[in-house]
């Protein structure tokens, strides 16, 4: 995993890249593990975080233009800004892809996620989701019970969620 600075001006982007430490996506309620892809069937670390953190559903979707139903349009809907009312969690099994998320003064961190690489975005963060350059990713998505996938598109400022987050946020600062 790299995080940073995604770049959005034309003076931004002739800097360096900014990079993002996993304390401060941490202290924006954003978690990381590192695991070993290869054993996700049997691997007592993913059990750990799964039974510590209730994560007790999971699927696994291949998100590549042949596998996913509706391919194009999801992309375009992942990429769209939005929260969602729970945690979104994914852990990669293969491929490559980014998630973007709005730090607190509501500028882009693009986290580049690779293969072993697992992370928790809270509930009521902005973010969006790209696959890369190699069009593929095998992803596990857990949950807390049952999955609700909702994205409601920015602006979503009045919900709950978004509340909740805005208020972890300003204790966090
Ligand atoms: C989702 C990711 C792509 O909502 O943000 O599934
Ligand atoms: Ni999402």
């Amino acid at each position: 995993m790299e995080a940073w600075y995604l770049e959005e001006s034309a003076a931004g982007q002739r800097r360096p890249k900014v990079t993002v430490s996993l304390g401060e996506l941490q202290r924006h309620g954003v978690l990381y593990w590192k695991l070993d892809a290869d054993k996700y069937e049997n691997d007592p670390e993913l059990q750990k975080i799964r039974k510590e953190r209730n994560y007790s559903w999971m699927d696994i979707i291949t998100i590549q233009k042949d596998t996913l139903p509706d391919y194009e349009e999801k992309l375009r809907s992942f990429f769209r800004e939005h929260i969602h009312m729970d945690e979104e969690i994914r852990y990669v099994l293969d491929g490559s892809g980014y998630f973007d998320v709005r730090d607190k003064d509501d500028k882009w961190i693009r986290i580049a996620m690779v293969k072993g690489d697992m992370i928790t975005l809270p509930a009521g963060i902005y973010h969006r989701f790209s696959l890369d350059e190699n069009n593929y990713m095998k992803v596990m998505r857990l949950f807390v019970k049952e999955p609700v996938w909702t994205p409601y598109y920015r602006p979503a400022d009045e919900m709950e969620a978004r509340k909740n987050y805005v208020r972890f946020l300003n204790q966090a600062a």
